[in-house]
């Protein structure tokens, strides 16, 4: 289905560190099974701050059997959203959500008995601890291992309810902090989760009950160690699900690299909602989101760094090209999903479906 805005209210706004705040929305009964997700996924939000649109995505951090819709928002400096959501949004007012989208996702089997490794640090503890909470709940004979990497005890996000899920389930839950500026008592526990760290901790966790799967989120150096490590410990890559939450592409950090394959001239045409936007594009050109949005197609995006996958698409007949893929795996790529916002045509003719 693709992902659509809805306004929908904020129920409330609580503060959970001295820069973060968690928003709850008030989705309407009628819009529910809309809005219904897997522990992982993320929630596209759009609001007019100081006159531009501005859309930004945040995981999920409550779990569907809450029945809450529940997002946290990390303040960044300079940063446009999480300053607004922090500073300016209160309960009661109403945001354009998008309905739930994202890969980073798991699906609950209560009758599996499995082990779940999950590596979090800083705001990337948002679609860990929902993946956790459904495990712990929905998976009776499953475990689960957090490790939580932070700066201080202070800037843990969700402390109390992460330590609350440890003495609920105390013998299926593993939670390990790791500090970088406070000492827990033991070197193991302090420093950033890199990949000696990760090397450190799978050896002590993990080596004697290798996990089915370990998730990853946070800043995208501690995602590729830890990645590097369960690879170098014998976990197959199928077995390992990163999430990131900005572009390592941002052009504000460095351009992207310069196409220089060969030149195609083609005919595009964008179907969304059974309806048919055609357009004249070249390989080394516009990408197909934003050329089909400026002629008034409303297609679903948001991050535009190719990170997310709010606008991905099939393509249906013709070749394409992405500039970056952080979102889409490798079986979405081979069945033909491509993320509109990095795509670019490779063959004369090129249809592209948001429908399929
Ligand atoms: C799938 C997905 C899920 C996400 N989930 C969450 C979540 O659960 N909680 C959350 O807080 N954020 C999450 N994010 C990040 C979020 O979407 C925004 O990028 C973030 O809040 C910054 O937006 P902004 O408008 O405040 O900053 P912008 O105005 O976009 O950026 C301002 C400056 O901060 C830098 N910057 C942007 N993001 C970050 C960052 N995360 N850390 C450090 N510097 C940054 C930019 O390079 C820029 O220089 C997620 C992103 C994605 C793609
Ligand atoms: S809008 Fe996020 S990947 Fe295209």
């Amino acid at each position: 289905m693709t992902p659509k805005f809805h306004a929908v209210k904020v129920k409330e706004v609580r503060q959970e560190t001295e820069d973060s705040v968690s928003i709850a929305f008030e989705v309407p009964a009628d819009l529910q099974e809309s809005y219904h997700y897997l522990s992982g996924q993320y929630l596209t939000l759009k609001a007019e701050i100081n006159d531009e649109e501005v859309r930004r995505s945040y995981s999920l951090c409550s779990a569907p059997h809450e029945n809450e819709w529940r997002v946290a928002v990390k303040q960044v400096e300079n940063g446009k959203f999480s300053t607004f959501a922090n500073e300016t949004l209160k309960a009661g007012d109403t945001l354009d959500v998008m309905t739930p989208a994202g890969n980073f996702k798991i699906s609950p089997d209560a009758s599996t008995q499995r082990s779940i490794a999950l590596f979090a640090a800083g705001s990337g503890i948002t679609p860990i601890i929902s993946i956790a909470k459904t495990i712990l709940t929905q998976e009776p004979l499953s475990d689960v291992t957090i490790f939580y990497g932070n700066k201080t005890i202070s800037s843990i996000i969700f402390r109390e309810e992460v330590e609350g899920l440890k003495n609920e389930y105390m013998d299926r839950l593993r939670l390990v902090h790791i500090l970088s500026r406070e000492n827990l008592g033991t070197p193991l526990l302090k420093g950033r989760i890199d990949v000696e760290k990760a090397n450190q901790l799978f050896k002590v966790f993990l080596q004697d009950d290798v996990p089915e799967s370990v998730y990853i989120c946070g800043p995208e150096q501690m995602i590729l160690d830890v990645k590097e490590s369960m690879l170098s410990n014998g976990m197959d890559t199928k077995a390992i699900h990163l999430e990131l939450f900005t572009s390592p592409d941002d052009p504000k950090d460095k351009p992207a690299e310069k196409y220089e394959g060969p030149q195609i001239e083609s005919n595009v045409s964008v179907i969304l909602d059974g309806d048919r936007f055609d357009l004249h594009l070249e390989s080394d050109g516009e990408n197909i989101l934003d050329a089909a949005t400026k002629t008034g197609a409303d297609l679903p995006y948001a991050c535009k760094g190719g990170v997310c996958c709010t606008c991905k698409a099939k393509v249906m007949e013709g070749e394409a090209r992405m500039d970056v893929n952080y979102a889409l795996e490798p079986d979405e790529v081979a069945a033909g999903y491509i993320l509109t916002c990095q795509a670019h045509p490779m063959s004369d003719k090129l249809v592209v479906s948001f429908d399929d």
